[in-house]
């Protein structure tokens, strides 16, 4: 069900100014806390369009793009294309599922807006921690708690936001170390009464022993 939704937002996806000033946000977090230089092979996931990838293919020598939206994967492949992104392979698949890519040696797994949508968020955690190496780096953009008011189409939203302290005791326990949590964002929005409500998206990054 949110695969169709996603599939219907790819083609205008980029279009909305709000959604690519959160993932250069993004961007500038990883960057700031993560060093990425010496990070070779990289996973990210829920990639949608590549507003991330696109961003961070010139400092990341790999990176393989994971997402269940054909419809987004397709308008990450035509982006690659165009811009000559030879390091980046675009992959339909579910990290939530169970199942292990081929490669499961990661040094460094990214991910925004994308950990909302998955229902099992200890199971998912445990994947990621499965799929890097020893040493290896999460960093994972989401929503702050907030009252359920941030999506107007709640289909395929499982949390409404995290609780940031719980979230870090959940990764500690799927054995990762170092937890952070910095504010990457605030997203800015106008409701029908004429409030402006903002909602904080954190960046957590953590560490595979
Ligand atoms: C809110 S969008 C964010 C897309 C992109 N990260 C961005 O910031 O523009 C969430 C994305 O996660 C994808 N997604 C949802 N569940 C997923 C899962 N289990 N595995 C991989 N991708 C998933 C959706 O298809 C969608 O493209």
């Amino acid at each position: 069900m949110s695969q169709e939704k996603f599939d219907k937002a790819a083609v205008t996806w980029d279009d909305m100014p709000s959604r690519r000033q959160l993932a250069a946000a993004v961007v500038v977090a990883i960057k700031q806390e993560v060093p990425l230089v010496y990070q070779n092979k990289t996973l990210e996931i829920g990639c949608g369009t590549g507003l991330l990838t696109c961003e961070l293919a010139d400092v990341l020598r790999d990176i393989v793009a994971v997402d269940t939206s054909q419809g987004m994967l397709d308008i990450l492949q035509a982006k690659v294309g165009a811009l000559g992104l030879n390091n980046v392979e675009v992959k339909n698949f579910d990290l939530a599922s169970g199942e292990m890519l081929e490669t499961s040696d990661f040094d460094f797994i990214y991910s925004a807006m994308t950990l909302h949508h998955i229902k099992d968020t200890g199971a998912f955690l445990a994947a990621c921690h499965q799929h890097l190496k020893p040493g290896g780096i999460i960093a994972m953009a989401d929503l702050e708690e907030e009252d359920g008011s941030f999506h107007d189409d709640m289909t395929g939203v499982e949390h409404c936001g995290f609780d940031t302290s719980k979230l870090g005791v959940l990764a500690g326990a799927c054995g990762f170390v170092d937890v952070r949590f910095i504010t990457a964002h605030r997203v800015r929005k106008e409701k029908g009464d004429g409030r402006i409500v903002e909602y904080p998206v954190f960046l957590m990054t953590a560490r595979r022993p």
